[in-house]
This record gives structure tokens, C-alpha cells and sequence, in this order.
């Protein structure tokens, strides 16, 4: 087992804590802490351990990771509606990438816990006033005033039971009967049905009924089946807000071992991963599977000290590199560090992030993406890893159910100028639910392709 030397879940706080917001209260956010740490976990050990092996499997090649889910969750999103249609698009790309590919498919949302963000400016200016800094709704609120952007300890809590309610969802959705293949007619959106992929999608779904029915006219017993009748899902977050995570750290007894209780998988981004850092040694310490980012001027050296000290034992299924070159530089910039990895015999599971390298301001002032370029990157990275003889293991993506117009391109072709009719997020700009089967469909294609 990993010796953990001198880790506890609080040594975290003796190391630089880069993105934590300041609270005027301590007392408040003590107080905010103990309540969160009697609260039950959110999710249990055994979980974990099984989600660890479904991504061993993808780290050997026998699987495929989908990660997506919103850029920031919000706590105004209460609805039925927000966490079915994400989940709802989720299944209808697993179920493409499955029968296209015929590879099992690990299904990873960023959801039930995605509310911390960071920020390259703790403050903001606006006419003349400057205020702190949004930093999620887990910290503060979006609305320019002084009182929402004051960072409130009580939001700690607000955050648990949003997560708590949507997680309970999840879980009706995934075991409760809406997965079942039986179903997959009934997963398309309105506004997803009168597309091009819409139409693609049913002619897929009435393959899969048809070959369900066949199956049990030759006397297969579905209702003895039960992996037709639901599937796992899985929950991730960013591992930002430290006091949180500590917060819902649990030991669990029978392992011996500590496990983050606030999602299955935590990740972190470019800019708290510093080896010696917080974040990094909060991370090494709880048994979860563990993300990092990489950008384009990640260096090979560090990540395989990063390595190193996340997953020291190099067991498949612990760490998941997620790059995020930029389709311009996927090129350039990802072979380096696939060969590093190699040589090191390292088999972290490799997920793209075609999202956040490649996010441009349009002409009338919104933050997108285009459809085009998010495409290219995903192709590069297959490319990449083709080239240096290395398995492109997953895809993370952010994405939403709803019929929103944040992402430019796609069959929509979406305009600047339609950019403005539906312009929903709060943070990034997301794909929508035919954009995200659009891309599923181009994934499939090029997976099928790679594993051939
Ligand atoms: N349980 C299997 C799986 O998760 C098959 C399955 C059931 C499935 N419902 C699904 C696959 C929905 C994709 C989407 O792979
Ligand atoms: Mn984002």
C-alpha cells in the first residue's frame, strides 16, 4: 500500500494555497467546516474502488472515458430539467461511442459538485467599482454587488445539499429504469429530434431495439440481464475549494485508506496543480482517481514528477492526464509528453479536453468556442497518440442538455451573431445537446478508426 509519510487531511494548509477566497469571518467558516464534517459522505468507498478499475480498464486500451458536464454548475438550476437533459445527452453519446466503437464506455459527469472556479484576478472592475472576483457559486454569487460577491462560509453548505439532491437524481436516472437500452428512443430532446443528428440517432436506436428484439426471440432473458437495465455513473469536480474537500475526507476502516467523499473522481487545473503546492498534496493523500490538466507549456519533467507524486505505485485506474493543448498545438506540444510517459513506463489514462484551449471572444463580445476547432484538437489528440504508439483513453468535455447557443459551427452553423439568442452559461461556453451528438458521431468514426 502507499505510505502516505506524514499526510493527514489537513496537512494541505502548511503549503501556498493558490485560489482559496479570503473570508472575513473565521469563526463562520469553522463553523461551516465541523457541520460539513458530521454530514454523511457523498459517496462510498466501494464506489470508488470500482470506478478505479473501470479506468484501469481504460488505461490498458479496453475502454473509453466520457467526462462532461457544465463549465460551473449553479445553485439557481433547482429543476428536474437541468440534470436529465445533461444526463439524458451523456447516454446518447455513450451509447453511440458503444455500438460504434463496441468499447465499454465509463460515464464520468462534471456534475453534483462543480461549483468552485478560478480566477486570474481576485477582483473585478466595472464602471469605476472594483469587487471581488466570482469564484462560484460554492464561494459567492455572480450577481456585480457588493453584498452577492462577499465569499459567505454558509454557501459550503448550500453546496453540499445541491450536490446531495442532484446525486440522488443521478442515481433514480441511472438505476431507476431511464437508462434502460429498452429506452433509448425516448432520450433525444425535442430540439435534438428535428436535427440531422436526431435523425442519425434514431436510425442507430432503432438498430439497437431491433437487435434487443431479435436477441430475445431467439430466447436471450433481458429481464435477467441487468446490465441492459441500467448504468454506472460516475461524479467529478474540480478539487478547488480545499476547506470543502477536507471537509468530507473520510477514512475508511475496512481499506484502511482515506477517500475524498465530495465526488468519485477529483481533478485539478493548470493553475493549482504546483507540485508542492496545496492542491497537489491534498490530492496525493485520498484514494479517488485523480485528474490533472495540461496545457500547452506543460513540461515533460514535471509531469512525471507529478506522477511521481500522485500515483507513486503507478497503479492503472489512479491518475488521469487531461490535456488541453489548443488545436493549433495539440500537434506540437502533446507527443513530447505521451514519449516522456512511455519511457517512464507510466499508464496514466490520457482524456482530452478539446474545451478550454480553445476558447476565443466573438465579435460582439461573447467568450466561445468553435464546433471546428474543438473537432481538431480531439483529431489531433487521436493523432498524437497514434504517433507515438500511446492509447487516447478519453474525452472531457463541457456540455448541456439544453437547447443553448454558446458554441459556434457545428451542422447548427451557428453565428456570432446567433450566439446572443440563447446564451445561457454563466461561465464557459458550452456544446449543446446536438452538438455534443454531432461530436459523439465524429468521435465514433475516429475511434472506430484507431482501434481497427
Ligand atoms: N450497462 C451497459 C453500459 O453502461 C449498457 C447500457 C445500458 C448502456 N444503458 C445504456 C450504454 C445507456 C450506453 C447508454 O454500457
Ligand atoms: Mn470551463
Amino acid at each position: 500500500m502507499q505510505d502516505l509519510g506524514n499526510w493527514t487531511p489537513s496537512s494541505w494548509r502548511a503549503r501556498p494555497a493558490l485560489q482559496l477566497p479570503a473570508y472575513a469571518d473565521d469563526g463562520a467558516l469553522r463553523a461551516a467546516e465541523q457541520r460539513l464534517a458530521t454530514l454523511p459522505a457523498l459517496i462510498f468507498p466501494g464506489e470508488i474502488a470500482q470506478l478505479r478499475t473501470r479506468l484501469g480498464a481504460v488505461a490498458r486500451g479496453e475502454a473509453f472515458l466520457l467526462q462532461g458536464g457544465d463549465c460551473a454548475e449553479s445553485f439557481d438550476e433547482v429543476g428536474q430539467d437541468a440534470v436529465e437533459s445533461t444526463f439524458r445527452v451523456i447516454l446518447q453519446m455513450a451509447v453511440v461511442l458503444t455500438y460504434a466503437a463496441a468499447c465499454p464506455v465509463v460515464k464520468l459527469g462534471r456534475i453534483a459538485g462543480q461549483f468552485a472556479k478560478p480566477r486570474s484576478s481576485d477582483s473585478e472592475t466595472v464602471d469605476g467599482t472594483t469587487l471581488p472576483s466570482y469564484r462560484g457559486d460554492i464561494v459567492n454569487g455572480s450577481a456585480f454587488s457588493a453584498a452577492a460577491r462577499l465569499p459567505d462560509p454558509a454557501r459550503l453548505l448550500t453546496a453540499y445539499a445541491h450536490s446531495t439532491t442532484t446525486l440522488n437524481q443521478l442515481r433514480a436516472l441511472a438505476q431507476g429504469g431511464f437508462a434502460d437500452l429498452h429506452e433509448v428512443h425516448r432520450w433525444t430532446a425535442d430540439f435534438v429530434r428535428t436535427s440531422p443528428q436526431g435523425a442519425r440517432f434514431a436510425e442507430l436506436a432503432d438498430r439497437i431495439t431491433e437487435s434487443l428484439g431479435f436477441m430475445e426471440a431467439c430466447g436471450f432473458d433481458a429481464a435477467r440481464t441487468p446490465q441492459l437495465h441500467a448504468v454506472e455513473f460516475y461524479t467529478s469536480h474540480e478539487a478547488l475549494h480545499l476547506h470543502y474537500e477536507q471537509a468530507l475526507t473520510r477514512h475508511d476502516a475496512r481499506s484502511g485508506r482515506w477517500y475524498g467523499g465530495s465526488a468519485h473522481m477529483l481533478w485539478l487545473g493548470e493553475r493549482t496543480r504546483q507540485l508542492e503546492g496545496a492542491h497537489i498534496e491534498y490530492l496525493r493523500g485520498i484514494d479517488n482517481p485523480v485528474g490533472v490538466k495540461l496545457g500547452p507549456n506543460a513540461a515533460a519533467d514535471d509531469v512525471l514528477r507529478l506522477l511521481d507524486r500522485l500515483d507513486p505505485d503507478n497503479q492503472p485506474g489512479r491518475s488521469v492526464l487531461i490535456s488541453r493543448m489548443g488545436s493549433d498545438k495539440v500537434a506540437e506540444r502533446l507527443p513530447p509528453l505521451l514519449r516522456a510517459v512511455r519511457r517512464a513506463g507510466r499508464t496514466p489514462v490520457w482524456c482530452c479536453d478539446p474545451m478550454h484551449g480553445n476558447t476565443v471572444t466573438a465579435s460582439n463580445g461573447y467568450k466561445t468556442r468553435d464546433f471546428e476547432r474543438i473537432l481538431g484538437e480531439m483529431r489531433g489528440f487521436f493523432s498524437a497518440h497514434a504517433q507515438e504508439g500511446t492509447y487516447a483513453g478519453g474525452l472531457h468535455f463541457e456540455m448541456t442538455g439544453q437547447d443553448v447557443t454558446e458554441c459556434r459551427g457545428g451542422a447548427q452553423a451557428l453565428s456570432d451573431e446567433g450566439l446572443a439568442s440563447r446564451y445561457r452559461s454563466a461561465c464557459d461556453p458550452r456544446l449543446n445537446g446536438s452538438q455534443s451528438l454531432e461530436l459523439a458521431f465524429q468521435i465514433a468514426d475516429v475511434l472506430k478508426a484507431a482501434r481497427a
